[in-house]
């Protein structure tokens, strides 16, 4: 089906109020990362202004690349890839606009609640309950309309994209409204329903599955869709996926506990965490081999193709960060990581090299798509591709160094049982590491406001695409 028909037919005007979107909330959260990792070399930078202190930048860069960024590229691409694979219109447009402003007002209330230090102080849950509220009438809208879209699809069969997409759409909905039961005081506090160790573990269970559910089910999704189609290859192995959706889904929600290694946690809770992560390992590579190997006789496309590298280089950074993920739960591994920056260096590879760059590769296809135009500039593409490549090496690689130095540096101890190091004599050590993360981060956001000018360029002042682009049939019969 040509894309000016899939218009008439499919509910565009939501997929591309959520695209856009992702493009501006990505810039805003990463030029509010490159701000913090700026503020980390140089703590002046704060400015003695207390909204532009690094522990209030810090949950509004986490939320804005997560929930706005990633967020509005998971409701674009979800509600796109749903009424393609099923060959239905979404099932109410009405609730699908909803969905689109809430979040958006979601959004903008983090962005002002967030720098006056309004915070629950639970990382990746800060917002405050009115927010919350919003965030869980949002949430169950959008699972209405996407399971809704299913219930009426016009194909028997539903894509395993789908089983990705409605896995990370009822899990999240189950994560947050039980993360997030709290008791009001004022309109601005509220106090967790749980206790001490109990919220803890509610806490990093909701924080877990944040990243497994939001940061992976649902990227995956995409991969399922995004990738066979670029590439105009089938999926390497149906049954595969299959195995790896019921593994992926029923392993990771066990696994939260490795976030709270040698804490008051019973001791067998954290075995389990770890022993579930380091199953864990198991289902992600049989995802990545399956989104890999649907190249498989097509190889020679990504010399030409760099829509295609981004989507195929973030299944090898998924890849990696899911190795090492199952690594850092081993608790003796975890004695030296936890609390340094190479879990932040673990986080960036997963964040940027997966989340950023499959949604980059999902952008570039849905764009032209949806305004039936031909893509501005491949170079520009190529350039952004090797542009923020170059800018995660230096993001991950140093924070691995750093890392690694500091939890060595913490432990060190001389012959008669003192520590050899002073806490600020690790901190200095951190310095030109940081400054390498910068401009890392730096040069990560460059390729995101190159994409940004590309694709506005396809758009603004480009003539319609004069023959219809093919849409080369995916994976299954749609
Ligand atoms: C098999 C998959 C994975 C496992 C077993 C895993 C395991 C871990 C472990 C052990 C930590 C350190 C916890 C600590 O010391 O406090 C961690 C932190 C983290 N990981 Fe992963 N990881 C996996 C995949 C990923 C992916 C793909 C992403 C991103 C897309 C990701 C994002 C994060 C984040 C955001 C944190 C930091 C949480 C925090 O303390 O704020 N992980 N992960
Ligand atoms: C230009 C790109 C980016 C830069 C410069 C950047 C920088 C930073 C910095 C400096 C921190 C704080 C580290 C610390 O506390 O020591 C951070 C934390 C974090 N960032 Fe980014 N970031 C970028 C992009 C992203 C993206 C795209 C995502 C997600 C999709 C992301 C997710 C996170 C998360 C989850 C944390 C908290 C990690 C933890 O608590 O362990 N970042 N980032």
């Amino acid at each position: 089906m040509s894309s000016a028909l899939g218009a008439a037919t499919y509910n565009y005007r939501v997929v591309r109020q959520f695209a856009w979107m992702t493009m501006v909330w990505g810039v805003v959260g990463m030029l509010v990362g490159v701000v913090i990792a700026a503020q980390l070399c140089w703590p002046a930078l704060n400015f003695d202004l207390p909204w532009l202190t690094f522990g209030r930048l810090r949950p509004l860069h986490t939320n804005a690349v997560v929930f706005a960024f990633g967020g509005s590229a998971l409701f674009a691409s979800s509600y796109y890839v749903v009424q393609r694979t099923c060959h239905v219109r979404l099932c109410s447009d009405t609730l699908a606009a909803f969905t689109f402003w809430g979040w958006q007002a979601v959004i903008v209330g983090a962005v002002i609640t967030l720098p006056l230090g309004i915070t629950t102080s639970k990382e990746y849950a800060e917002l405050e309950w009115p927010l919350d509220i919003l965030i869980a009438v949002v949430w169950v809208t959008y699972a209405y309309v996407f399971l809704g879209t299913i219930a009426r699809r016009r194909i028997r069969h539903i894509y395993v994209a789908n089983w990705f997409f409605a896995a990370f759409i009822v899990t999240v909905a189950m994560l947050h409204i039980v993360n997030s039961l709290a008791i009001p005081v004022t309109l601005f506090k509220s106090y967790s329903m749980y206790a001490g160790v109990q919220d803890a573990m509610v806490q990093w269970w909701y924080g877990h599955n944040a990243v497994g559910f939001f940061l992976t089910a649902g990227f995956l999704g995409i991969m399922y869709y995004f990738i066979p189609k670029q590439a105009q290859r089938p999926v390497y192995s149906y049954r595969l996926s299959i195995v790896h959706f019921w593994s992926l889904i029923f392993t990771y929600i066990w696994a939260g506990p490795h976030h709270l290694h040698y804490t008051a946690l019973p001791n067998w809770t954290q075995s389990l965490g770890m022993v579930m992560s380091v199953i864990l390992l198991a289902p992600s590579w049989g995802g990545m081999i399956n989104g890999i190997m649907t190249l498989s006789g097509a190889w020679h496309k990504l010399r030409t193709d760099p829509v295609l590298r981004f989507l195929i280089v973030s299944v090898s950074f998924y890849g990696m960060s899911t190795f090492e993920g199952p690594m850092m739960s081993i608790k003796t591994v975890n004695a030296l990581s936890h609390y340094t920056d190479w879990t932040i260096g673990h986080v960036h590879s997963g964040a940027l090299g997966w989340v950023a760059f499959v949604t980059f590769g999902c952008l570039y296809y849905l764009i032209p798509r949806l305004y039936s135009r031909t893509l501005y500039s491949l170079q520009l593409v190529e350039a952004h591709f090797w542009i923020a490549t170059l800018g995660i090496v230096l993001y991950i690689t140093s924070m691995w160094v750093a890392g690694i130095m500091q939890g060595l540096m913490w432990r060190a101890v001389n012959d008669d049982g003192t520590l050899t190091y002073a806490f600020i004599e690790t901190v200095a050590a951190m310095h030109p590491f940081y400054v390498i993360r910068f401009l890392g981060g730096v040069l990560f956001l460059s390729g995101t406001v190159i994409m940004f000018y590309n694709l506005v360029r396809t758009v603004v002042g480009a003539e319609p695409a004069t023959a219809a682009i093919p849409l080369p049939a995916a994976a299954s019969a749609h």
